[in-house]
């Protein structure tokens, strides 16, 4: 099996996520879509009548039995065996059974028969028995042990760097910094000549993560939730009020990372509460500051070892909460914070950048040192040839986008419907032409489609928005929606369209905080920075009344113009020109103008037979 050929899958299987990336050679990583609105799925499992389902599923029947359930097998590796319903579980049996879907998921979004080698990644810290366990899990998986790799997250993170096209220069040290959701595992790692890492000293804490933050403000709500009402707190803490409030809390959480306040649902009542970032960041404080010390430490400890160079600190942020701000900034303290690619998928596409070394290399053991990927720099040319700038095909005159069923940074499939447009002929559903994260989507009910116009970009979830503009086109594929005899009426062009910025139908929006009726500190569809607007590139708004004027001018003049001649004749030719500007597209009130200015006519003309008859 040559270089160009191998086929890799990477498992990042995390304390509450599990992410998963597969490459072709040389080929760019392509991210499994795990997740139903990001890639990455929930590690959860739900052990329930002898079987065990895994993730979303596992999520949505935890009400049914929470006792059955587990959201996070890997915080609980080394229990040997675990209680879920009404048995024990072994627990490379569960985290056994999150592999095995996430192995078939990713064979069968590649199509391919099967990967020659599959990579799993851990902590640094993790001993050799809880690395035994990932292997027997991954057996459990069906994942032979010839083809088993295990490789550090840290290494995995660093690589990612170096492919993203930047790399550890003179002096400098990289301290991998990840934050998850149970752990906050930091490693220093210098360069190893030309070829490889060291990591030369690695700290962190087992007990830190993004859950002991979501434990915080729990404490905060009842806190709060007790002074509203002594009894609001007790009901809170009933077993599906707490798992809806817990996803609630996380929520707020994750959006307060891009918003100055979130709104807290008090489940199972009509109150909210309002969380701002600041108070936020109060209550985390101690948390950042331990995240600081520990990288401190962690650096010190290199430093102590004496080994390798000690100059400046490049701090690589990786894991989910390494996104808030307040952690960034202080982390900026200790040296130059670096945030290269979605945090929570880096080590997932990183695991599978190390070449030759990693496919000879025995699944029991990790060297430290590992060799330099022989993958070219990440360069336009290699972007190119995994993304593209969609476009719409060629559509019929007229044709109005009437739906949005996509956003920006969704992974989708090649062919998964983006939109619906009525055209006069039909609703069509546009479908992305390719399989990859969505970039810069630019499509808005209401606005009328024009052939060829660039509505967004699809590739790698870490395309940069300048690199959009180089991409080679591909038109989006078109399908009618519905055969003709069962089309719907196209959309009114007289409906007011939606305002821009207005959440599409059937747009998720990025977090529950954000929801209708929920404070909204930003848009929940915000221009994509940096990608071309409609103009050239996008579609061309309908007039923004939305209203036919001609049409409605015609419907007036030919009622209280009936009485004169003129006033029908006037109406007719007002509604003609109103039929004429819709292209085609009859409304209600276009119908209407039609009818009154037709009936004024009969009349006049019914008046003028008269008239001569009767002399
Ligand atoms: N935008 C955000 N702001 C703050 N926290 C976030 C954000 N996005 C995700 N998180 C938090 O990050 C955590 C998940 O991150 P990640 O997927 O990296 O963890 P993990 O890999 O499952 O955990 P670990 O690495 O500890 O095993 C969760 O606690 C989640 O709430
Ligand atoms: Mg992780």
């Amino acid at each position: 099996m040559t270089q160009e050929t191998r086929r890799r899958l990477c498992i990042d299987f995390g304390t509450s996520n599990t992410a998963a990336a597969y490459r072709v050679g040389l080929a760019e990583p392509v991210i499994v879509p795990l997740g139903q609105s990001g890639p990455a799925m929930p590690s959860a499992v739900f052990a329930g009548e002898g079987t065990v389902v895994v993730g979303h599923d596992a999520v949505h029947r935890r009400v049914q039995a929470p006792d059955a359930y587990e959201d996070s097998p890997k915080s609980r590796i080394d229990e040997g065996e675990i209680e879920l319903g009404d048995r024990f579980w072994p627990i490379e049996d569960l985290i056994g059974a999150v592999l095995r879907h996430v192995h078939q998921t990713a064979l069968r979004h590649s199509g391919l028969p099967a990967f020659d080698s599959v990579i799993l990644t851990h902590p640094d810290k993790w001993s050799e028995r809880r690395k035994g366990v990932l292997r027997r899990a991954a057996e459990r998986a069906g994942i032979s042990a010839d083809r088993l790799r295990i490789a550090s997250e840290s290494l995995a993170a660093a690589w990612y760097y170096v492919y993203r096209g930047h790399d550890v220069t003179g002096d400098e040290r990289m301290c991998v910094f990840d934050f998850g959701a149970g752990t906050c595992d930091v490693a220093v790692l210098i360069r190893a000549g030309a070829d490889g890492f060291t990591v030369t000293g690695s700290g962190g804490d087992n007990n830190l993560g993004g859950r002991d933050l979501d434990a915080r403000m729990i404490r905060w709500v009842h806190d709060e939730a007790a002074e509203l009402d002594p009894e609001l707190s007790a009901r809170l803490r009933a077993p599906a009020a707490a798992i809806a409030l817990a996803d609630h809390v996380r929520a707020a959480k994750e959006a307060l990372s891009d918003t100055a306040q979130a709104v807290i649902e008090l489940p199972g009542t009509q109150r909210t509460l309002l969380l701002t970032r600041r108070e936020f960041e109060s209550m985390i404080a101690p948390f950042v500051e331990r995240a600081v010390e520990l990288t401190r430490d962690a650096i010190a400890r290199a430093d102590a070892a004496g080994t390798g160079p000690k100059g400046p600190v490049i701090v690589y942020v990786t894991g989910g909460t390494s996104s808030i701000p307040m952690l960034q900034s202080a982390l900026s303290s200790v040296g130059r914070v670096a945030r290269i690619g979605d945090p929570k998928i880096v080590v997932a596409q990183g695991g599978l950048l190390r070449s030759t070394n990693v496919d000879v290399e025995e699944a029991g053991g990790v060297p430290q040192n590992a060799a330099r990927p022989t993958d070219p720099p990440r360069s336009v040319t290699a972007v190119d040839a995994a993304a593209r700038r969609i476009a719409f095909p060629t559509v019929p005159p007229g044709t109005v986008i009437s739906g949005v069923h996509a956003r920006s940074g969704q992974v989708v499939r090649a062919g998964e419907p983006l939109a619906t447009l009525d055209s006069p002929s039909g609703r069509l559903t546009v479908g992305a032409p390719v399989a990859g994260t969505l970039h810069g989507l630019d499509l808005r009910p209401g606005v009328v489609a024009q052939a060829g116009a660039v509505f967004g970009a699809v590739g790698p979830a870490d395309l940069r928005p300048e690199q959009w503009a180089q991409l080679h086109r591909a038109p989006a594929g078109l399908t009618a929606a519905q055969p003709p005899q069962h089309t719907p009426p196209p959309q009114p062009r007289t409906a007011p369209p939606q305002p821009v910025g207005a959440p599409a139908a059937g747009y998720a929006p990025p977090h529950p905080g954000t929801q209708p009726g929920h404070a909204q500190p930003q848009a929940p569809y915000p221009p994509q920075p940096g990608y071309p607007p409609p103009g050239p590139a996008g579609g061309q708004q309908v007039p923004s009344s939305g209203v036919n004027t001609y049409g409605l001018a015609g419907l007036i003049v030919g009622i209280l113009g009936f009485p004169l001649c003129l006033g029908t004749i006037v109406g007719t030719a007002l509604t003609i020109i109103g039929i004429n500007r819709a292209e085609g597209r009859r409304d209600a009130l276009l119908m209407a103008a039609l009818g009154v200015n037709i009936l004024g006519t009969i009349a006049w003309v019914a008046f003028g037979i008269w008239v001569l008859v009767s002399g």
